[in-house]
């Protein structure tokens, strides 16, 4: 990339700009999986008519017009967009249907997979629909396209395996007393193997995650700092999944529209390589707290003055970074092992 990042780890880089721009920087064939949720919010409400899907989908094609040159043959495209009412009525948007028939249709994207990522934290809403006149469920689905350049992607979902069920334990413990082979009218054969110990179940197209991040580093720090957070942030468990069973150790995950970062902080917590682009400075520039565990107030200060400069090219050596945050801040400390930094 020509340009400067605004600050990069060993294995990633973030760069403040219009991922329009940036991605055109990027060579064809170079990146393994994209990943990210876009600004969902129709961009110019109309009260009648569906205008605002088309509006969505013609701002968002040559986005993916670019992630579809930049990604590998065996690359994939995951992207979650939220469920949207029309504005003004009880009308469900069609617009990310939209996306998905465009993308296939006119970029030449293939449907992978469909997901649907359930939130049971979320609130109830539009609240004149749901709350007030009751006459709406809560929406709490957003869909997850899954595209891929080709037919057959890299895909390995045994990386990703759920846990098993009480059922599923009690059958692998005793599996000769706990099911009698047989086959199911589905055509399934239930024999004694299917009580084989796998590590796990398959996963499924519906992924429940809660989206209730109340204890990171990101949050912690933002508030110490008095910066605001980021309004429309994913939970880490959702590209953590993608990224385990889309990609290996050392591949290229990209978020076009990276926000706090989340994308870039899990792939560097899985040890794969991360870009990271984003329009708004200031999201960019707080998105550096998910790499500080650890770090001393004064040393952050100075990297938060570092990096309000422009083209701050920040190289950040030091971090601790992991999915499962089981240390102690003392452990962790010493796992950065940056004394310095640390005045006792
Ligand atoms: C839904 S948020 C992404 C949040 C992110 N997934 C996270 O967990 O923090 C969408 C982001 O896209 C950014 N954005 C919008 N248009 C953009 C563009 N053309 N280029 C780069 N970023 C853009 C917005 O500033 C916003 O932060």
């Amino acid at each position: 990339m020509q340009k400067n990042p605004l600050y990069c780890t060993k294995k990633g880089q973030a760069y403040v700009g219009d991922s329009l721009e940036l991605l055109a920087e990027l060579s064809d064939n170079s990146i393994d999986l994209v990943i990210t949720s876009p600004p969902f919010a129709l961009r110019r409400q109309k009260t009648y008519g569906n205008v605002e899907e088309t509006e969505y989908v013609n701002w968002i094609k040559p986005f993916g017009k670019e992630v579809f040159r930049v990604l590998k043959e065996s690359g994939s495209f995951v992207l979650d967009l939220g469920g949207a009412y029309r504005a003004g009525m009880p009308s469900r948007s069609l617009y990310n249907f939209r996306v998905l028939l465009s993308f296939c249709d006119e970029i030449g994207f293939h449907l992978a997979e469909d997901f649907y990522w359930f939130n049971p934290a979320k609130l109830p809403s539009p609240i004149e629909w749901v709350n007030k006149r009751k006459i709406r469920a809560k929406d709490s689905v957003n869909t997850v396209w899954w595209f891929s350049k080709t037919e057959f992607p890299k895909a390995d979902v045994r990386k990703v395996l759920a846990p098993y069920s009480d059922r599923m334990k009690k059958l692998i413990k005793d599996p000769e007393n706990f099911y009698k082979p047989k086959k199911r009218p589905s055509g399934h054969d239930i024999s004694a193997s299917f009580g084989k110990d796998n590590g796990g179940s398959i996963p499924s197209n519906l992924l429940s995650i809660p989206n209730t991040e109340s204890n990171s580093t990101y949050l912690r720090l933002c508030k110490a700092f008095g910066i605001e957070r980021h309004p429309a942030r994913f939970p880490a468990e959702l590209p953590a999944f993608f990224i385990k069973m889309l990609t290996e150790e050392g591949d290229v995950v990209l978020d076009i529209f990276g926000g706090s970062n989340t994308t870039g902080f899990v792939a560097e917590s899985i040890n794969r390589n991360w870009l990271t682009f984003e329009d708004n400075h200031e999201y960019l520039v707080s998105s550096i707290f998910r790499f500080l565990d650890g770090y001393s107030e004064m040393a952050i200060k100075e990297i938060l003055v570092t990096l309000q400069g422009n083209q701050a090219n920040y190289a950040l050596e030091k971090i601790y970074c992991s999915l499962e945050p089981v240390m102690t801040v003392k452990q962790r400390r010493e796992h950065i092992s940056q004394p310095s930094l640390f005045p006792s």
